[in-house]
């Protein structure tokens, strides 16, 4: 005999998240979501375990997830070991020959396999790649917004997303990060951002979400009171010049995404548990929402 520790009260409120749940998880059943988890994240070494947990949910309630990440900080301080100072255009990190060997090691190397480990312990059946995998992701160089020499930066000119469909028919997790052959037996660094955004228009995705380590994007950095709760893409257009850091390329990315047939974007906070849960289950959702 065992008895119970839930009061009926409490009970009642699981059922009713629950219940609120239902609709949600009847509309994204089939549907393909492009999550970006962001280096920022990831340097919490305990959110990888807890994001994965909710991933495996959203897969086991039928959503198709592909999972992008990026590792700024983990390449930087890579980077410095290696004796080469980080530097950076318009939240873009110029990449010379010997820094691209550093980023290739540290995404793909470690950053990427490690995420694959933890995200198969949560129950996904996780497949790591670059973009050079099944000729993925084809590159071109990127300068900077005033013409600056970026060194081995990449922009992405197409993308071959079979590989993803496939994986996903199959009942695998794609986990890509991001780097891709720049034609010439070399790689190019991407910023992961804007390779989540073309991996999403290239599978019609219903959902972009960018996981990152602020709770999402700010009228006015550091005045907690100005977190935007939604816009719209035009409204997020007039403010990447106001934008610094990451989250200017991410805003750019956002409104490709946006302008290219992605109907949602969702910035969030990797670090607040449950995040995911919340946004696609809650009718209140989380974070910053952009909505074509
Ligand atoms: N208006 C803004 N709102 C939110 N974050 C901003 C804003 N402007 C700049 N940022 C910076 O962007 C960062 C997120 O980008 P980034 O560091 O590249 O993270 P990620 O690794 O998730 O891509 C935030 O930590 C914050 O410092
Ligand atoms: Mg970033």
């Amino acid at each position: 005999m065992s008895l119970t520790s839930l009061s009926t009260r409490e009970a009642t409120a699981k059922a009713a998240v629950l219940v609120e749940a239902l609709p949600y998880i009847r509309a994204h059943a089939g549907k393909t979501v492009v999550v970006k988890l962001g280096g920022a994240a990831l340097v919490d070494e305990l959110v990888a375990p807890k994001v994965a947990g909710d991933l495996a949910l959203l897969s086991s309630v039928g959503m198709r997830l592909v999972v992008v990440h990026g590792g700024g900080p983990q390449v930087s301080e890579a980077m410095r070991a290696a004796g080469i100072e980080p530097a950076f255009v318009g939240g873009l990190r110029v990449t010379d020959d010997a820094a691209m060997e550093v980023v290739r090691r540290v995404l793909a190397g470690s950053i990427n396999s490690d995420l694959v480990g933890t995200l198969c312990v949560a129950g996904l059946r996780a497949v790591g790649l670059t973009g050079a995998d099944a000729a993925l992701l084809t590159c071109g160089r990127r300068i900077g917004a005033n013409g600056e020499d970026l060194g081995r930066v990449g922009s992405v000119l197409e993308t071959r997303s079979q590989l993803l469909t496939d994986l996903l028919d199959h009942g695998y997790t794609p986990v890509l990060t991001s780097i891709a052959p720049d034609g010439e037996g070399g790689f190019l660094n991407l910023n992961a951002d804007a390779a989540a955004a073309a991996v999403a228009c290239s599978l019609g995705a219903a959902k972009l979400v960018y996981l990152t380590n602020v709770a999402g994007l700010y009228q006015d950095l550091g005045n907690e009171g100005s977190l935007i709760s939604q816009l719209t893409p035009s409204e997020l257009e007039t403010m990447i010049p106001t934008l610094s850091a990451g989250m200017r390329p991410k805003a750019e990315a956002a409104v490709t995404a946006l302008r290219r047939g992605v109907p949602k974007v969702h910035v969030l906070d990797g670090g607040v548990e449950h995040a995911l849960l919340l946004e696609v289950f809650t009718d209140e959702g989380i974070g910053t929402q952009v909505m074509a």
